[in-house]
């Protein structure tokens, strides 16, 4: 498939999508949406593809939904449509997903991000949800991803004064998973998921699954999916050969069964 918004790579076992609008620092239209989740979807169905990395550009990872294209939805529309209610199937992408965040993460491009599993920000990273100043709130996850990761204070912080925060404090936050100079963004969020990609694919969906149950239900239950999805894993050629490359001071060489 050829795609106008966003450029799509691959780099051994690690699928790349880079948003490419830069005329408006990267705005989530319709067609970069449908373009993204399509992208997405190849990767998750591609066996050759272990972990997918999602950036954008230096000055914006995504300045967030498509102001103008939004502007004169009505009522009835934005429900009918359920206006970026297709984001979610790429939130359901079951590999893991990091976002590489350079510059401006605003409203859904920060929505996009949290839906990744790991964010890597540049120092120039800026993160907010300043949908309040145009008069709406987030649509695509803001108010309940943002949430869950830095706590009821500062998303309220930031969801109702609509103020940025900058990568040192989106990390100390919880947010990022870590901070690293401008220039070392892509390097570090590939060797990352190069890194992530080497290992078993099965037990690296399974711990994804089982991380994302967390949010969704008591720790009881979160408790026994990952004890049953742990025993689910001793089926696997993978645990085999990871537990006796082990023991027998060798690397491990998986084969994703
Ligand atoms: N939608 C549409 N166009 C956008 C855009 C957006 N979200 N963000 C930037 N652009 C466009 C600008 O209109 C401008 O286009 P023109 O040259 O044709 O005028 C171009 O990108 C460059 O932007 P600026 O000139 O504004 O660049 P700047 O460096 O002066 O400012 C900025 C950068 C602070 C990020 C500023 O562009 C900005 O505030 N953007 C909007 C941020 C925002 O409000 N995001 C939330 C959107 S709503 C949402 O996301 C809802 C949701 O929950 C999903």
């Amino acid at each position: 498939m050829s795609y106008e918004t966003i450029i799509v790579e691959t780099d051994g076992r690690v699928g790349l999508i880079t948003l490419n609008r830069p005329k408006a620092l990267n705005a989530l239209n319709s067609q970069v949406m449908e373009e993204t989740i399509a992208a997405a979807k190849a990767f998750d169905e591609d066996d050759e593809i272990g972990a997918i990395v999602l950036t954008g550009s230096e000055k914006a990872f995504a300045a967030g939904a498509d102001i103008k294209e939004m502007q004169a939805l009505n009522y009835v529309e934005a429900y009918g449509r359920d206006f970026f209610g297709q984001w979610e199937r790429f939130a359901a992408t079951r590999k893991p997903m990091i976002a590489a965040v350079s510059g401006y993460a605003l409203g859904g491009g920060c929505e996009l991000a949290m839906m990744c599993d790991i964010i890597v920000a540049a120092d120039t990273a800026k993160f907010g949800q300043p949908e309040i100043t145009l008069g709406v709130i987030p649509g695509m996850g803001g108010t309940q991803r943002l949430t869950r990761a830095v706590g009821k204070a500062k998303a309220m912080d930031l969801c109702l004064t609509g103020r940025m925060m900058d990568a040192e404090e989106a990390e100390r936050s919880g947010l990022v998973a870590r901070v690293v100079p401008a220039a070392e963004l892509i390097a570090t969020a590939r060797e990352t998921a190069k890194k992530i990609a080497s290992f078993s694919l099965p037990s690296v969906m399974m711990a994804k699954e089982a991380v994302n149950r967390s949010y969704e239900q008591p720790l009881s239950e979160g408790l026994r999916f990952e004890r049953r999805m742990f025993h689910s894993l001793f089926a696997t050629d993978d645990q085999t050969e990871g537990m006796a490359a082990f023991t027998e001071k060798r690397e491990a060489q998986f084969n994703n069964r």
